[in-house]
């Protein structure tokens, strides 16, 4: 029988907004700034979203580095328009907002000053979804009597759902240990656009069964399925979804609200919202978003990433990739890059791409093509077979292992313990370092986090060095040359996939 939701339990979809932090740094580099959002922000806090997204992930790095902004000052500044709608932060675990994992007193003291700030709800990701690496931020969300979102990363071993590792009992047991760590919600977060409709219904049908804390779906609508798959999760009984106003919306982004909303009116999950405050919003972001236009990838005529359904590499990796190869000057292998990624992620013990593994899997891929497979091996690889990010989904390939960790200065023989537990104190030689130039814990934290970029940025903060006016926009010529490159190393994949 078909369900058209018309009849039945009346349950309002609840839908939260990125377009604050997923939107603009999916598509803009992460570059929006404060005061760009102040003009809307006290009519986006109207609409009655479930929480909005304005913190986390890429910003903490490009507020401090690139845009000369505290922080911390954004949260503190956006909470004096939006009142009554939560803030919601995405937290890379161990690794808070960085690309590393910290000690546990730098994670501590993290999320104490992001609750201090205003932060209500904390989407806590590892990536490796080891949980071990939520624990000590998790104590301290909890402690501070805020939201902690226990997040899965979606990741797929075959095409679709299923196989030896991402099937659906990995995701039935990862969500029924998100649950028993005390998680408020649960996020299936899809980094890469690459989940199929019909396997998240089948996901959310399950874990409805299985788990009591409500489900929150997290997708980009890089692969065009985006869509689709939210229309399936809602009708399967998803709690809450993530969009973006339509101008930081689709592409690389979230899919739009917009539709979403007009698609559920009238219906049983109809979320309730005015769609003209909608426009109103979105025809304000349409004003700023011409000063970002530069930051928007435009090498090709359509908005969808098709090749993504077939390599399922996610967006920001492809980038890396190919300035990476750029470098090397050797763009035109790209394709046997996308093929060695997916060997080189079996052998390191198949871990999920998103910051920072798809970092790790990416450059070691690129060192195989280039330079013979691992006759050069990074660092971070080194560390990662060892142990010290966690443990990987499936087992590491004992070969690769042995070559791997010949030689690493840790020894040869890999750990098993919680990552952090291998780390010493940060914060009282971070504190003797910087000295009197953090005039408080959150310019201790910018320090700690960032040591070389948060050192620059509080020398313009309190004025010892001049603050640049502003980040120099590429050039219309620089942008056409790099789009260029890019155009013919996609279509030269696109011709071998
Ligand atoms: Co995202």
């Amino acid at each position: 029988m078909y369900d058209l939701l018309e009849e039945g339990v009346i349950n309002p979809l609840k839908i939260q907004d990125n377009t604050f932090r997923d939107g603009h740094q999916s598509l803009l580099a992460t570059r929006m700034r404060t005061d760009d959002m102040i003009p809307i922000a006290e009519k986006m806090d109207t609409v009655g979203f479930w929480a909005m997204e304005v913190w986390g992930g890429a910003t903490f790095d490009t507020m401090h580095r690139f845009l000369g902004e505290d922080p911390f000052e954004r949260i503190k500044t956006l909470k004096k328009y939006i009142k009554k709608t939560p803030f919601s932060m995405l937290l890379r675990g161990q690794n808070l907002v960085g690309y590393r994992n910290y000690a546990d007193d730098v994670s501590k003291l993290f999320v104490d000053k992001s609750c201090e700030a205003g932060m209500d709800i904390f989407r806590v990701f590892d990536a490796l979804n080891d949980f071990r690496n939520f624990q000590t931020v998790v104590e301290r969300i909890k402690a501070n009597g805020k939201h902690f979102q226990g997040t899965i990363c979606y990741s797929l071993t075959e095409r679709r759902m299923g196989g030896d590792v991402f099937n659906l009992k990995y995701y039935v047991e990862k969500a029924k240990e998100i649950e028993r760590m005390g998680a408020d919600t649960l996020c299936l977060k899809d980094m890469a656009g690459i989940m199929a409709p019909f396997d998240i219904a089948k996901l959310i049908i399950e874990l409805k069964k299985e788990i009591g804390i409500p489900i929150h779906l997290h997708t980009h609508y890089t692969s065009g399925m985006a869509s689709m798959v939210y229309l399936e999760a809602i009708k399967a009984g998803v709690d809450i979804i993530d969009t973006c106003l339509a101008p930081f919306g689709l592409r690389t982004s979230q899919p739009a609200v917009e539709p979403i909303v007009a698609t559920l009116f009238g219906t049983t999950r109809d979320p309730g919202f005015d769609l003209n405050v909608l426009l109103e919003l979105g025809d304000y972001i349409e004003t700023v978003a011409p000063k970002y236009r530069d930051y928007l990838a435009k090498h090709r005529m359509s908005v969808i990433d098709t090749g993504v359904l077939a390599h399922q590499v996610p967006g920001g990796m492809i980038s890396n990739l190919v300035s990476q190869l750029t470098e090397a000057k050797a763009l035109d292998r790209l394709p046997e890059v996308y093929k060695e990624v997916a060997v080189t992620r079996r052998e390191l013990g198949m871990p999920p791409l998103v910051t920072p593994t798809s970092q790790i899997v990416g450059v070691q891929a690129v060192l195989n093509v280039l330079f013979g497979r691992y006759k050069m091996v990074t660092n971070e690889v080194k560390d990662l077979v060892y142990g010290l990010y966690g443990k990987t989904p499936a087992p590491v390939d004992p070969d690769i292992q042995a070559k791997v960790l010949k030689n690493y200065k840790r020894g040869q023989t890999p750990v098993r313990g919680r990552a952090a537990d291998y780390l010493e104190p940060e914060l009282a030689d971070a504190k003797q370092k910087i000295g009197s130039l953090a005039r408080d814990e959150y310019d201790l934290l910018i320090f700690a986090l960032y040591r070389q970029s948060g050192e620059q940025f509080l020398k313009w903060k309190y004025g010892l060095e001049a603050r640049p006016q502003k980040i120099r926009a590429k050039t219309f010529e620089e942008i056409e040359k790099e789009d260029q490159a890019l155009a013919a190393a996609l279509k030269q994949v696109c011709l071998t996939i």
